[in-house]
């Protein structure tokens, strides 16, 4: 077996062996395939697909290059959620206590931003003194004792994608959804979650831009679920506009700690409840009732002691950023489009997000909507409120929201899921 035949049998179009598939993610892994030779094969890749058995055998290998976790020892069934990525989702910080209150075991291996997109670790890092990097043993013993963990996976859970990704990120090949499929689920599979939710997200500050794209990445993931003995549905779920009222970090907890305390934005209400539903189906607990969780408070209880069991102080003050400029509305009317990926970029350029994977994120950094899609603003009042410590980035992140919004007569609500693949 050697690199080059590999290369060449999807350069030309050709089906790849499931042998040539373990070698060449062996050999990657190991350092005897070169970054350039694995850039080539993910480029023919993207040109030119892979069939799902190659896609699952794909997987199967990236699986296979690391340790596979187990929590079948647990009492309680697992399930877990995943999000393709978006403007502030923060769903992960009130669903998992939440599946956790109603009875499933929620062991959430979550990541860092990178560009537009928040990641949950970020978030969750500006509760002081909360910990992201857990041993398997501590994360056990987190999920045993509360029913959720949400923390950074090990650098035991499949190698070879944490690779992979590093390498697909500087050389165009992100967007080939059988290496985005295989990537995510790699990780979802290996941690060893009984049952899995998709929320695959559309729309401008998606992964996906349109809904074609995103069933298809969708599809291939429930797929690929289901051949490794993962109970797995999706969600498609709208990411035209930011989800709730907030996108950046602190201020993201902060919305969160609200929708657990019973109150928080409608819409990010709706899909925490929407995921919840479809992640106690999973788990086998039909008859549990989110919504009750959340107004009794026990959804909260359970997310104080998951912060407390992590080092974190559920009644810190979080941080706020040291300057703040006010957006306005530029017309009177209905907002008919606010652009969650201008927005994302604008929380992004204030210090939100990161550029490279080292850099820091700014706690109290973002954006901050007074209006959504829908409601009615008046010339000249205040539409978002931009939050920074580095008050030179206010033009550069005004700039990003250029074009983001539309004020006009009308507006025809949209639903927040927009369809459901089993
Ligand atoms: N997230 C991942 O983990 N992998 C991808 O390829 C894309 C998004």
């Amino acid at each position: 077996m050697d690199a080059i035949s590999v290369i060449r049998t999807k350069r030309d179009g050709g089906t790849l062996s499931p042998e040539q598939i373990d070698w060449v993610i062996d050999a990657y892994t190991r350092g005897a395939v070169a970054d350039e030779q694995m850039s080539a094969l993910a480029m023919a890749i993207l040109l030119n697909g892979m069939d799902r058995a190659e896609i699952s055998r794909w997987t199967a290998a990236m699986i296979a290059s690391g340790e596979r976790m187990d929590f079948s020892a647990l009492p309680r069934p697992t399930a877990d959620k995943h999000s393709t990525g978006g403007v502030g989702d923060k769903i992960t910080l009130p669903l998992a206590p939440l599946v956790a209150a109603c009875g499933a075991a929620v062991p959430q291996l979550s990541g860092r931003g990178l560009g537009h997109t928040g990641g949950t670790l970020d978030k969750l890092e500006s509760i002081p003194g909360w910990r992201a990097q857990l041993s398997n043993a501590e994360m056990l013993d987190v999920l045993r004792g509360v029913g959720a963990v949400v923390c950074a996976a090990g650098d035991g859970l499949a190698p070879a994608d944490k690779k992979l990704y590093a390498l697909r990120d500087v050389t165009g090949t992100v967007e080939a959804i059988p290496l985005i499929a295989s990537s995510i689920m790699s990780k979802k599979i290996a941690e060893g979650t009984g049952s899995l939710v998709l929320d695959v997200k559309v729309g401008s500050g998606a992964f996906m831009k349109n809904a074609e794209d995103a069933a298809e990445l969708a599809r291939t993931m429930v797929g690929l679920g289901t051949d490794h003995g993962v109970r797995t549905v999706a969600l498609l779920t709208d990411m035209s506009t930011p989800l709730g009222r907030t996108a950046g970090n602190a201020l993201e907890v902060r919305e969160s700690v609200e929708v657990l305390a019973g109150g928080g934005p409608a819409d990010v209400v709706e899909l925490t409840l929407a995921l919840a539903r479809e992640m106690l189906h999973a788990a086998g607990l039909p008859d549990a009732d989110p919504a009750r969780a959340l107004a009794d408070g026990s959804a909260m209880d359970c997310w104080r002691r998951m912060i407390s069991a992590q080092g974190g102080d559920p009644d810190a003050e979080l941080p706020v950023a040291r300057e703040r400029h006010v957006v306005t509305a530029p017309a009177s009317g209905v907002l008919t489009r606010l652009d969650a990926y201008a927005v994302g970029v604008a929380a992004w350029r204030l210090g939100a997000g990161r550029a490279r994977k080292e850099d820091p994120v700014q706690a109290g950094a973002g954006v901050e909507l007074h209006a959504k899609p829908g409601d009615t603003v008046r010339a000249g009042a205040p539409l978002l409120t931009l939050h920074t410590d580095t008050p030179e980035a206010f033009d550069y992140a005004v700039a990003a929201l250029a074009d983001a919004v539309e004020v006009g007569a009308h507006h025809a609500p949209a639903p927040i899921v927009l369809d459901g693949i089993a």
